[in-house]
């Protein structure tokens, strides 16, 4: 059966959001600084002195920076009993904001006996290269050329093997985990790159198994076709209500007919409750609308939830 999408991206061919995480989502989670007694984080966080540039020997390639990580022992077994560590590839944004929102990790790991590892990828939260100077590592291409998954992966790998020297686990399995850009997505130089699952393929002496959650693995230009993310929200929508798609997919041009007539965009403005004074077009109504839509099935949890916007239990079905 061939298949129409509803939900578009007006004007636009349909891709992936950029980077799921916008700025001010991440400016609104309170974290707890990591010094403050009594933080009631269920990890602790360490940092890790963690090369620059994995892959040359030019002199500035031996520069280091602070990778944060944040890890919970109070599950392990031990590495007496070669007890698996868990370990999360951190995404595109602030750790803790990934570690408070895997609760699978914490809810497998008793029953595994597991160690739970989350590590910052660099560039993110506090894991800034260039002494923490964020205005000076995303500066230009000669720093923001350190931005990259394969030195992320590389990361990683050094980070895993250093701790399980420390804690004399050689033996230990090591699982990684990854959602989206980190199992989860991230365009870098136009490519998604999933961690977890990279990690496993390039890293195999290091991940005996990885979970790649979501994970656009194959979601190439001229690969895969660009209307497959939307198709899949489409399915999401249409899954719970035959009736729910029929009414997205015939509003588009509702709201583009509704715009060009005499008073139309009014009348948006006020059904769509948009403040008096902004002005608005159907491309603005159109793009707000399918962002709602694509937030609302990538966060189709069936828990209550607060990780890109506040929700409830399926939010698609409501
Ligand atoms: C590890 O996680 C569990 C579950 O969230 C929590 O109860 C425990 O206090 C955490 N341990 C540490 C040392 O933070
Ligand atoms: C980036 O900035 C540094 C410091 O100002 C400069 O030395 C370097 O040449 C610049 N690189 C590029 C690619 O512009
Ligand atoms: C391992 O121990 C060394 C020495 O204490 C420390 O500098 C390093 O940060 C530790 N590695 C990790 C991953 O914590
Ligand atoms: C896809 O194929 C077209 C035509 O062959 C080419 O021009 C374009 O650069 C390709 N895009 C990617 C992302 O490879």
């Amino acid at each position: 059966m061939s298949y129409t999408p509803a939900i578009r991206t007006s004007n636009t061919l349909p891709r992936f959001p950029p980077s799921i995480i916008r700025p001010e989502q991440l400016a609104r989670i309170r974290t707890p600084k990591d010094d403050e007694p009594n933080n009631n984080k269920p990890y602790e966080t360490k940092y890790f002195t963690q090369i620059l540039d994995h892959f040359n020997f030019y002199p500035q390639s031996y520069h280091t920076f602070q990778q944060r990580y944040l890890i919970n022992h109070t599950y392990w077994g031990g590495a007496n009993k070669n007890a698996p560590i868990f370990v999360y590839m951190g995404n595109e944004g602030d750790i803790e904001w990934f570690a408070l929102n895997t609760g699978f990790m914490f809810e497998t790991a008793p029953h595994f006996n597991a160690l739970l590892v989350f590590i910052e990828h660099r560039f993110y939260g506090k894991s800034i290269p260039y002494g923490g100077d964020k205005e000076v590592a995303y500066k230009n291409a000669s720093t923001q050329g350190y931005l990259s998954s394969t030195q992320a992966l590389a990361d990683y790998a050094t980070l895993i093997l250093d701790l399980k020297n420390n804690l004399t686990a050689p033996d230990s399995p090591v699982v990684v985990f990854g959602g989206s850009y980190g199992g989860i997505t991230l365009i870098i130089n136009g490519m998604v790159a999933v961690l977890a699952a990279w990690f496993r393929l390039k890293y195999p002496h290091v991940a005996m198994a990885a979970l790649a959650s979501s994970s656009p693995i194959l979601y190439f230009g001229n690969l895969t076709s660009p209307f497959t993310f939307n198709n899949i929200v489409t399915q999401d929508f249409r899954g719970e209500s035959e009736s729910c798609y029929e009414v997205i997919k015939g509003s588009w041009t509702q709201i583009e007919e509704t715009a060009m007539q005499k008073g139309g965009l009014e009348k948006l403005k006020s059904s769509f409750k948009i403040c008096k004074n902004n002005s608005i077009s159907a491309d603005d109504i159109e793009s707000w609308l399918s962002k709602a839509y694509i937030y609302t099935a990538m966060t189709d949890y069936p828990t209550p939830s607060n990780f890109l916007n506040p929700l409830p239990a399926y939010p698609v079905k409501q």
